[in-house]
């Protein structure tokens, strides 16, 4: 059976007693989730990246809602969670926190919290984290690591593979593969390099043929991701309707191989729509917004609709689950869609999933 997993909501809904002043509206007590975590207030967790048995968060001072900063960029401090256990008493996680050294004055801030990725090491016991800057014009690209163990970040200046120059590079996320790390851009391309090496080399691959924009379009992340399952980084669309070449709505995939993106394969809504387990779910035949991937199933795709999340098996067709209650996984105060940019999928450390899973069996007897 495959690792359990859930989907994490980026912005940590603030759930403790202690933070009722702080936000009257919060009924989270009275909707427990699935997986929760106690922390200390009053900094606000954006949790940055989900790595084997452990997390990486950003936390500020204030409410935060922006992943670029401008020019005058923002204190940001980074803490690593991990050593995930039950609490005594059968009820909630625990964990520990260990605080990421800060960048010196003498560095640049981090510029994009969506550019800052992780890989973590021995069930959460080390880590990597990089972030990379490159200026628009700059045949460099700058790295900035941290290691564990390390009290401080290092600079390396790496070739920039970028193909066109003159293109600002704006990272929309970060996955970790196989100990590298891939920042991609989701209306051009992936940057990798492996982070464990002096001086490593910055790889560009394009999105896969036909999929790549000249223009950055808003919203992009409601119907395109990157992310990786089963091993394999894999690239998912949601293709509209183009009624002018009569081409339907449809869900495209394509995995990325030493030699270059596989032949994608692509399914039509309209046959999800006509099945029966589509029909159940009494939800309209409208397009969805895409949540994740399953992390160890690349076939099964999580959609929301009306902000309801729903997966579907989709070479064939068929919706598996579907979530009667309307999801909260977005904590912002406007409605947001569970896209990928606020979601990310994450295996549970073996301590909390059985944990999770006891209050599942309580809440379902
Ligand atoms: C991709 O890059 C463009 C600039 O080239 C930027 O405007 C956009 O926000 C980036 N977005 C994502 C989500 O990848």
């Amino acid at each position: 059976m495959a690792a359990p997993w859930v989907i994490l909501g980026r912005v940590a809904r603030i759930a403790a007693a202690a933070a009722a002043a702080a936000d009257p509206g919060d009924d989270a007590e009275a909707d427990p989730a699935d997986f929760s975590l106690a922390v200390a207030l009053p900094p606000y967790p954006y949790i940055l990246a989900a790595g084997p048995g452990c997390l990486l968060s950003r936390f500020s001072a204030a409410p935060f809602y922006v992943a670029r900063f401008g020019l005058d960029p923002p204190d940001t401090h980074l803490v690593l969670v991990h050593r995930f256990g039950a609490a005594a008493g059968g009820s909630g996680t625990t964990a520990s926190a260990v605080r990421v050294p800060d960048r010196p004055a003498s560095m640049p801030a981090i510029r994009n919290i969506e550019g800052v990725g992780l890989v973590g090491l021995d069930d959460g016991e080390g880590y990597v984290i990089a972030e990379l800057q490159i200026d628009s014009g700059s045949d460099r690209a700058r790295l900035f690591r941290v290691h564990t163990g390390q009290d401080r970040w290092i600079e390396t200046e790496l070739r920039n593979p970028l193909p066109a120059r003159d293109r600002e590079w704006v990272p929309g996320g970060v996955v970790s593969l196989g100990g590298k790390l891939y920042w991609f851009n989701l209306s051009w391309g992936i940057l990798s390099c492996d982070p464990f090496v002096h001086a490593p080399d910055l790889l560009f691959c394009s999105l896969p043929p036909g999929r790549v924009l000249d223009l950055a379009r808003p919203h992009i992340h409601n119907s395109r991701s990157i992310m990786v399952s089963r091993g394999d980084l894999r690239y998912v669309e949601i293709i509209p309707e183009d009624s002018d070449n009569g081409e339907a709505a449809r869900i495209f995939m394509s995995t990325l191989e030493p030699t270059g993106w596989e032949v994608p394969y692509e399914e039509r809504f309209e046959e999800i729509w006509n099945e029966n387990s589509y029909k159940k779910t009494w939800l309209p035949k409208e397009v969805p917004e895409l949540v994740v991937v399953c992390p160890s199933n690349p076939d099964l795709v999580y959609f929301a609709l009306e902000q309801h999340i729903f997966s579907v098996n989709i070479r064939g067709h068929e919706v598996l689950e579907f979530a009667e209650e309307t999801h909260e996984l977005v904590n912002l105060p406007w409605p947001t869609p569970a896209s990928c940019r606020y979601v990310l999928a994450w295996d549970l450390p073996s301590t909390a999933a059985e944990d999770c899973w006891r209050s599942y069996l309580e809440e379902h007897k």
